[in-house]
């Protein structure tokens, strides 16, 4: 591996969701055998390490995000010693591993929450069931609730899937015990009481299982959450942009004593492991907190995903995200899509006949369900701007996130039969929401066989649309103009160019052009070790734009999008400076 110390600082993660990556057995469900025989294709492409999405023994109702068990693999993926094999593999090749925990809840299916159940269900005492139930609380590890004698609902949370948070247990006649469950997701994930030592030492004993088998960190899974107010007020109405501590469930500050325990477990470790927070927090001030010298290493940087195509707004975004992680000495990630977000392609491209708000993302995270994903979209223009929006990330100081597929420039999928979709989103709320499905359909390998390469058999758990025999992989291989070319162009060249993080390890700081170029996002890295500086330019305006810069071309978007100095709209160019 080139670089060791901090090597989080500034590198390449590639996100694997691994129902959808590759299928060795052919059951029409990627597997970690089938991850393996894309190792090649992976270091190939120049990533530094794989985040790999839930891999535990789960009954999938939430695409693997409810644990049964912690230190197992779900059978339809493989086994221990498939997931041990990977993690050799991905080490041979000079690579690292981050896998996905999920603290915040587990599956209903963990046998915590069905001894919980168990108690007042199955319990052979001859105490009736009303009387066990009225002796809670029976559960010790979950977050359970009676009130007002156990009939009334505990207070106005709403759960993130659609529905409230609260789920009543029924008792062994059938009838509501009066005792409700948390479950700030779905009602198969019932939230953990981490006011529990109990809690707290299990999970530390599930971190040091992984590292003890050699992987390099953890991303964690909702890791505002957690900590919950105490008394359990009602959720306040909140306005557009509050701070998120003011939800009685997010960001609650008992939650930072979790991260520094974890810390010190990590820390415990030759060369120490590390950590990448989901938290959707603000203000970034917030989120920094999280990254404090005895927490979390990093944090993903949603508001940059959530960025709408406007170049003002991106550029405050990037701003108040790098001043924020600097108070606490922390690089700063991009992001631009992962496993709950549209496809950046489809995201950014505008409707068809309809004047486009620069002020709003158009197709924002779908778990809200209030973008139009009916509506006719102009993915020529989306495509354009995922590829220069791609090759600007890359161009920013810190870490970046690639989530598979989108080397590819793959879109969202919506062409997907109801009875064939699988997010609670959309099962919980009856279709009202589309849910993350479309995000997750598997990569188009070859334009050959019934599932794209995906597997040998032609089986697919979600179907992939006829466009994509265009963006497999095969097809862009041999193409020098293709999305994965500049993939690979762009990682290969960040690796090499000191101005880029490549070489050194310190990150080199970004220096706005401050000229005033309607709609251009515009910075220079400085050069290091001898080596040039780098400017980036990404045009997100209407209008072409001469730009009055020298410098030789690095690389650009796609062919047309920088020539005699002029830059397209929807295109991006990096330039010697
Ligand atoms: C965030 C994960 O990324 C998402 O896929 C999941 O549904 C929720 N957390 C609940 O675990
Ligand atoms: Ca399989």
């Amino acid at each position: 591996m080139q670089r060791t110390a901090d090597w989080w600082r500034e590198a390449i993660v590639y996100q694997v969701y691994p129902r959808s990556y590759a299928d060795a057995n052919g059951d029409g469900i990627g597997d970690i055998p089938g991850i393996r025989t894309r190792i090649p294709y992976l270091k190939e492409l120049g990533v530094d390490a794989i985040w790999l999405s839930p891999h535990y023994p789960s009954p999938m109702l939430d695409a693997g995000y409810d644990v049964a068990d912690y230190r197992n693999v779900w059978p339809t993926f493989g086994t221990l010693d498939d997931i041990e094999n990977l993690i050799t593999d991905v080490h041979a090749a000079g690579m690292r591993m981050l896998i996905d925990i999920v603290p915040n809840h587990t599956s209903w299916d963990h046998p915590w929450f069905r001894e919980a159940l168990a108690y007042p269900l199955d319990n052979d005492s001859s105490v009736p069931a009303k009387t066990r139930f009225a002796e809670g609380p029976w559960a010790k590890y979950h977050l359970l609730r009676g009130q007002d004698g156990g009939k009334s609902v505990p207070n106005n949370w709403d759960s993130v899937f659609g529905g409230p948070t609260w789920h009543e247990v029924m008792d062994h006649e059938g009838n509501p015990s009066g005792w409700w469950y948390l479950h700030i997701f779905d009602k198969s994930q019932p939230d953990l009481d981490w006011d529990n030592n109990e809690v707290r030492a299990e999970f530390r004993g599930h971190l040091r299982f992984w590292f003890d088998r050699g992987i390099d960190g953890f991303r964690i899974d909702v890791a505002h959450g957690l900590a919950k107010a105490d008394g359990y007020p009602d959720c306040p109405v909140l306005e557009e942009g509050h701070a998120t501590a003011q939800n009685p469930y997010w960001d609650q500050d008992g939650l930072h004593d979790v991260w520094r325990e974890w810390r010190g477990v990590a820390d415990e470790y030759e060369p120490a492991r590390v950590f990448v927070a989901e938290a959707w927090v603000q203000p970034a001030e917030r989120n920094a907190r999280y990254l404090r010298a005895d927490e979390l290493h990093t944090g993903f940087n949603f508001p940059y995903l959530r960025a709408p195509w406007n170049a003002t707004k991106m550029r405050e975004i990037i701003d108040f995200t790098l001043a924020a992680n600097k108070l606490e000495d922390a690089p700063t990630t991009w992001v631009l899509e992962n496993h709950d977000v549209w496809r950046a392609a489809t995201r950014y491209a505008p409707i068809v006949g309809r004047t486009e708000k620069t002020s709003t993302v158009s197709g924002d995270m779908d778990l809200g369900g209030e973008f139009d994903w009916k509506a006719e979209r102009d993915l020529e223009t989306g495509s354009a701007r995922a590829r220069s929006n791609f090759l600007s990330m890359l161009a920013l100081p810190g870490t970046a996130y690639i989530y598979q597929g989108q080397e590819l420039g793959l879109d969202e999928v919506f062409e997907i039969p109801s009875d064939m979709r699988q997010d609670p989103a959309f099962i919980t709320t009856n279709g009202v929401r589309v849910g993350r499905d479309g995000c997750r359909v598997p990569i188009p390998w070859n334009n050959e066989s019934d599932s794209l390469g995906f597997n040998s058999t032609g089986a697919s758990w979600l179907p992939q649309p006829d466009s994509w025999k265009k963006l497999a992989v095969s097809v862009q291989d041999v193409d020098e103009n293709s999305m994965l070319t500049l993939a690979r162009n762009a990682l290969h060249l960040r690796k090499t160019l000191a101005a880029l993080g490549g070489i050194t390890q310190d990150v080199a700081p970004l220096i706005w052009d401050n000229d005033s170029l309607d709609g251009v996002l515009s910075f220079v890295r400085p050069g290091r070790l001898g080596g040039s500086a780098i400017r980036c330019a990404l045009n997100l305006g209407a209008h072409a734009v001469t730009l009055p810069y020298g410098g030789d071309v690095v690389l650009a978007s796609d062919a047309l999008a920088f020539s005699d100095g002029i830059l397209n709209p929807n295109s991006s160019v990096w330039l010697t400076a």
